[in-house]
């Protein structure tokens, strides 16, 4: 059975009768569940003796014209998903327990979340530090699973937990996708039929790099050039960014050196954002 956490006080006290050897692993999640989040408490499981989920859409790191009230909210089949794989309990509080109406706190990085989603999303980071700190508090976990599917969340977190001194590990879990190429996402129920159909193209950008790149090229300008070119034809997807970076700085490179890069995508497919990256 997954036990439903609803307030701090109930998080604190299943944490406090936990056994004192027993390793925690703490996957956060915004809900809306598919087999990307699960095989991060797979993973999790791997790892850990005890495993938490939380659900909690963030309102701190949406902006305000992005999608927090249309934000999918499946409860009752998300709890079946964590009932099904075997995940111990699950924190799933009102933004009213999670912040008080006051909360003048925040956790802002100021170098890997300036970038990329970070200058498309102000504020975005900061709402992801400021609750994946408060859900380290609250559960201290020995270590915490995020997705490669959000590679800069990764980056920020790492850093967070690095310069804090957060003493949580924290483990990437690989991006799982649908049959045809297409990062699962929570967003993708957003897509029309039409969208759904081009959407797969992004992973194909990615993967026309991703072969340039075998074959032996390291300009980042073209390997640029060529992700682009993939995607120039198809009116539906309008590209925010499709960068070429250091895989842990997120800096801009010219040239791939030995250790490397991230190729990282944002694009529209009419008012559904979605992102992908591959590392190299
Ligand atoms: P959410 O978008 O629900 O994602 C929860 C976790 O699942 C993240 O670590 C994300 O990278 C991972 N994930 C999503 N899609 C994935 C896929 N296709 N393959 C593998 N992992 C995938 O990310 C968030 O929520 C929030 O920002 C959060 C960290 C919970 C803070 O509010």
């Amino acid at each position: 059975m997954t036990k439903v956490l609803r307030t701090i006080a109930e998080l604190r006290a299943w944490r406090n009768a936990l056994p004192s050897g027993s390793k925690v692993g703490l996957v956060p999640t915004m809900g809306a569940l598919h087999a990307g989040h699960i095989s991060l408490m797979d993973l999790a499981k791997t790892h850990c003796d005890t495993v938490i989920a939380s659900i909690f859409v963030n309102p701190l790191q949406f902006g305000p014209q992005e999608d927090l009230a249309r934000y999918p909210r499946p409860i009752e089949k998300d709890i079946a998903l964590l009932e099904a794989s075997g995940v111990d309990a699950l924190f799933l509080p009102e933004p009213t327990e999670v912040y008080p109406s006051d909360n003048s706190t925040f956790v802002v990085e100021e170098a890997v979340s300036l970038p990329l989603c970070g200058a498309l999303r102000p504020g975005h980071f900061r709402g992801v530090a400021t609750v994946v700190l408060k859900l380290f508090n609250l559960t201290q976990p020995h270590f915490a699973f995020f997705g490669q599917k959000d590679a800069q969340q990764c980056a920020v977190i790492e850093r967070m937990v690095r310069d804090l001194n957060v003493p949580v590990e924290i483990v990437r879990g690989a991006i799982v996708r649908e049959a045809d190429g297409l990062a699962m996402s929570s967003r993708n129920v957003y897509l029309d039929p039409a969208q759904r159909a081009a959407a797969p193209l992004l992973y194909q950008s990615l993967l026309a790099a991703f072969e340039a790149y075998k074959a032996g090229e390291r300009d980042a300008a073209k390997l640029e050039a060529l992700g682009r070119a993939t995607l120039a034809h198809e009116p539906s997807i309008a590209i925010q960014y499709w960068e070429v970076r250091d895989r842990s700085s997120l800096a801009p490179l010219q040239t791939v050196g030995n250790d490397g890069c991230l190729i990282a995508l944002a694009a529209f497919l009419g008012s559904t954002r979605l992102i992908d990256n591959v590392l190299l």
